[in-house]
Order: structure tokens, then sequence, then C-alpha cells
């Protein structure tokens, strides 16, 4: 770990008053009479993972869309680095520095693991080849997908020209959470990202979960997995019927505790 990534995680664990990076305020979203969202809150700080959980409808999957621009709430509000948000899509949040990675493994199969890491926002090469010709520079996108990978600790993937159709599951989604990590400067947001993995490979992807955050980039990670969320969540956000039921920690509750306040059978 270096220096000012243990510095970050310090700030989250030491401070009381520190600011979130990012927030949402009684965020209410309703798909004709189905209440998605009832007044949802949710804090991200810097430096942290926030786990999200809760049962099936619970509005977890609604929450993290109005977050990152792929719904838009009725009413409530979002805000990022002390700065309210109007997010319309997913480009708009993307442009803020929030990445996401959505539950049905969002890569291309018969690209490149250089090119899915660089897709929608392809390099072009200098000068007029690339301004006039658009012609890409492949040479240049695949020097700095090595270096990314490099960077993260992602030795699964050694070689970039493989079509991302050949690779593991655990390495498909390495290359979807390294694009979020490579792209978002200031959040990612991963939705199940263990959900099809076995365990060598979960390991893996929790693993990257922890140095995304040692980085000093905070993640909210969605999960139906007790013992993941329990393993790599610093801080979990409980949501049930549409609104936040209450946060809780791994050195303060169990995962029998999660489960009742989840059901409805506990508070917190
Ligand atoms: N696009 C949609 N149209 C209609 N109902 C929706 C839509 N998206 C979510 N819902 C409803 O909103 C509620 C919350 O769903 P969701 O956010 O997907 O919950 P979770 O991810 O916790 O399972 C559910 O009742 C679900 O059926
Ligand atoms: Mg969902």
């Amino acid at each position: 770990m270096t220096a000012p990534a243990a510095e970050a995680h310090e700030t989250h664990t030491a401070s009381a008053s520190r600011t979130p990076i990012l927030q949402a305020k009684g965020l209410v979203k309703t798909f004709g009479k189905v209440v998605g969202l009832d007044g949802a809150d949710l804090e991200l700080y810097p430096g942290e993972v926030l786990a999200v959980i809760g049962d099936n409808g619970a509005g977890k999957s609604t929450l993290i869309k109005c977050l990152t621009g792929a719904e838009v709430p009725d009413r409530g509000e979002i805000w990022l680095g002390g700065e309210r948000m109007a997010f319309r899509r997913p480009q708009d949040a993307r442009q803020h520095g929030i990445e996401t990675v959505y539950q049905n493994l969002a890569v291309s199969p018969a690209l490149d693991v250089a090119e899915n890491l660089y897709l929608g926002r392809e390099e072009r090469k200098k000068g007029p080849l690339g301004s006039v010709f658009r012609v890409l520079d492949r040479k240049g996108m695949r020097e700095r997908a090595r270096a990314e990978l490099r960077s993260l600790g992602i030795s699964t993937l050694q070689d970039v020209t493989v079509p991302v159709e050949n690779l593991s599951g655990g390495q498909r989604q390495a290359v979807a959470v390294a694009r979020a990590a490579a792209f978002g400067s200031r959040v990612v947001v991963l939705d199940e990202p263990t959900a099809a993995l076995g365990v060598r490979e979960s390991n893996q992807v929790l693993q990257l979960v922890r140095d995304l955050r040692d980085r000093g980039l905070p993640v909210i990670l969605i999960s139906h997995n007790m013992p993941h969320v329990f393993d790599v969540a610093d801080r979990i956000h409980v949501q049930r019927l549409g609104k936040r039921a209450a946060v809780i920690t791994p050195q303060t509750h169990s995962m029998t505790d999660a489960v009742a306040i989840m059901t409805g059978a506990a508070t917190a």
C-alpha cells in the first residue's frame, strides 16, 4: 500500500466530520403505480467501500441508476463533491467521474482487452491522421491499457490483444472493473460484480475493489453475497422498501443482523 492510499483510507475511518463525495437526499422514483424509491438517502465518503444490500425490489438498482444517470429521479437531490448534479444520462455522470459496471458484464466479447478498455472513448492518432481520417491510435491505447492493468495489479491479463471471449468470467469482470477504474476519477459503482464468479475469481475482484479504495477511489458495491460484503465493505447501506433502513458496519453488526434489518425483522 502506498502512503497516500493509506492516508485516504485513514481519513475515512478516523474522521467524524467528513463530507460525502457522493450524496443522495430524499430520492423518489415511481414507475406508474410502483414505487421504486420512496425518499432514499445515501452517503459515500472518500476512501471507503460502501456496500448496498437489500431484498429483491428494495430499490437498490433504482438508487444506483439515479446516482449514475441511468434513471432520472422524480424528486430529491444528488450531490457530488459539494455540487448539485442533474444527471439525465449515464454520460453525464461519467463526465463527472462516476463510472459504473452494470451487472450484465459490460464487455464486448469479440473485442480484445485494450479495445474493451477504450470502448466508446477510442483515442485517435495525433495530427491529420486522427483528426481528418479518424485513424485509431491502437498502439497507444494498448500501451496505456497495459499500464493501467499493471497499476491496478491485475496480473491475470498479461496480453491485452486477446479477445475478451477467450477470457474466464473473472478475467472479464477484471476488464470491466479496470475500465471503470481507468476512467472513474471520483467514484466507481459495481453492481453484483461477483455474482457469476467462482471463489478464486471472486477473491480477485474483491481484492481489486480494495485496491481501488486504497488508491483513493471510493467504491459503491451492490451485492447479495453477505460474506463478500462483510469481507470488503467499510460501511453497509441497507435498503428496504425504497429507502435506507440503516447503515451498519462489519465491526458493529453480524451477517445475521444485516439480514434481519433487510427483511424488517429488526432495526439497527
Ligand atoms: N423500469 C421499471 N419499470 C417498472 N417498475 C420498476 C422498474 N425498475 C424498477 N421497478 C420496480 O421498482 C422496485 C425497485 O426495483 P429495483 O430498484 O430493481 O430493486 P432491487 O434492485 O433492490 O431488486 C421494484 O418493485 C421493481 O419492480
Ligand atoms: Mg437490482
